[in-house]
């Protein structure tokens, strides 16, 4: 049974035959400065905040073909009162500090919520110093932010409040400005046994996030069901290569196409003040340019690609492998030159875009 990604999809076409939506200026210049100061630019307001397009209903128990079983804490069960508090929540700029910014404006639906663009902007303008993962499938990740440095949905979904370049506020001030609300005491007195607090908050944030589910693809049919047609001949040909020649199963395997791990892939390593990532949080030498395997499915919806959004388009995503990477003392040793022909990269593209 097709599931609600597949309805964003004519969405998305449509969007793109009006000419796009990515907002100007967003590339990564060669002096930006990760995790440095972004200071606000004139003209550069916050996407407008993008519209609740999701069915109305959200099942709640169907997990696409494809996908194993969702993991659900104990302390954090998952409700239609929490799923629909945490859905309202996610497309409110209320959680914002000046009412501007909500979770959707960096992670739009149409945009498999990794996007608009690449490094998005949040209050006032200011840049964000990596670009917004995709919240495909969030369930299943063992530690969140490209550096891993949360380790539960939970815990993930108070951070944007309070950083300066998303929502600008404090999770006290959100907590406040929602028990001002009455839609919102109602809803979370229907959620939860004590009302509005901190932890509802990012429970209901978090439940609603692991109802995003993407699975049930062309590729899942054709590798679960048998349905041979399910795929044409060159997106075969791109899953063959996928799981050979081209090494993308060494870390992106698995049902969600992800090992969770980190890896130095070189991307935007050189730059004057290069992202440690995974580096800055273990502190160990090893980890410096490591960032977290993301998943794939979907990914014909999120890109610009990579944690700095740098990568253009699919195609100069398999075009970076296939040089092998980006040479660093760091770099993995699953990733070599890959001697892939023009028709094997137009392939494994055909591939990623059937996920
Ligand atoms: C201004 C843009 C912006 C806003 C607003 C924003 N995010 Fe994000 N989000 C990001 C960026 C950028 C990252 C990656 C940051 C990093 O890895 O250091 C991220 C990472 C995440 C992740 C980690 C996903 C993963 O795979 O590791 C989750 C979950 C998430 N955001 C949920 C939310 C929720 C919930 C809200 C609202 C409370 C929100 N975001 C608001 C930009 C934003
Ligand atoms: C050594 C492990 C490794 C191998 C091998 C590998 N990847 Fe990746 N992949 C990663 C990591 C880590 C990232 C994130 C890198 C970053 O942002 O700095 C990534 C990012 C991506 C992205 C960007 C997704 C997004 O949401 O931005 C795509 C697409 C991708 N890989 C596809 C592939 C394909 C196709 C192959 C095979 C040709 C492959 N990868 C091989 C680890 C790997």
């Amino acid at each position: 049974m097709p599931r609600w990604p597949f309805l964003i999809v004519p969405l998305l076409v449509n969007i793109l035959a009006s000419g796009g939506c990515e907002p100007p200026g967003r590339r990564l210049g060669a002096a930006t400065v990760p995790g440095g100061l972004h200071p606000p630019l004139a003209n550069s307001a916050p996407s407008p905040l993008p519209r609740d397009m999701l069915p109305a209903k959200l099942s709640l128990a169907d997990i696409p073909l494809g996908l194993g079983e969702r993991p659900v804490p104990k302390d954090s069960p998952l409700t239609e009162a929490r799923v629909r508090l945490g859905r309202k929540l996610f497309f409110d700029p209320v959680l914002s500090a000046d009412g501007t910014v909500a979770c959707a404006t960096c992670h739009a639906p149409e945009h498999g919520f990794a996007g608009p663009g690449g490094r998005p902007r949040g209050i006032r303008g200011r840049q964000t110093s990596r670009k917004a993962p995709s919240l495909f499938n969030r369930a299943y990740g063992s530690a969140f932010f490209w550096d891993g440095r949360a380790a539960a949905l939970e815990e993930q979904a108070l951070r944007p409040i309070a950083d300066p370049d998303e929502m600008g506020s404090t999770v006290e001030g959100a907590v406040t400005r929602l028990k001002d609300r009455k839609d919102y005491r109602a809803l979370f007195a229907a959620a939860f046994d004590d009302g509005v607090t901190a932890a509802n908050l990012a429970k209901a944030l978090a439940s609603f996030e692991r109802v995003l589910l993407r699975g049930d693809s062309r590729v899942d049919r054709f590798r679960r069901k048998g349905e041979h047609d399910a795929l044409t001949a060159p997106e075969r040909h791109g899953l063959w290569l996928y799981e050979s020649k081209a090494r993308c199963w060494k870390c992106h395997g698995g049902a969600n196409f992800t090992d969770e791990a980190y890896h130095n892939t070189g991307v935007s390593w050189g730059n004057d003040r290069p992202d440690l990532g995974r580096g800055a949080v273990t502190r160990k030498d090893a980890d410096k340019g490591k960032f977290k395997t993301p998943t794939l499915r979907g990914v014909a919806l999120t890109g610009p690609y990579m944690h700095d959004g740098s990568l253009k388009t699919l195609e100069d995503v398999i075009e970076f492998y296939n040089r092998g990477g980006s040479a660093n003392a760091n770099l993995d040793p699953a990733l070599q030159p890959l001697g892939l022909s023009k028709d094997e990269v137009k392939a494994l593209v055909a591939f990623l875009k059937a996920l």
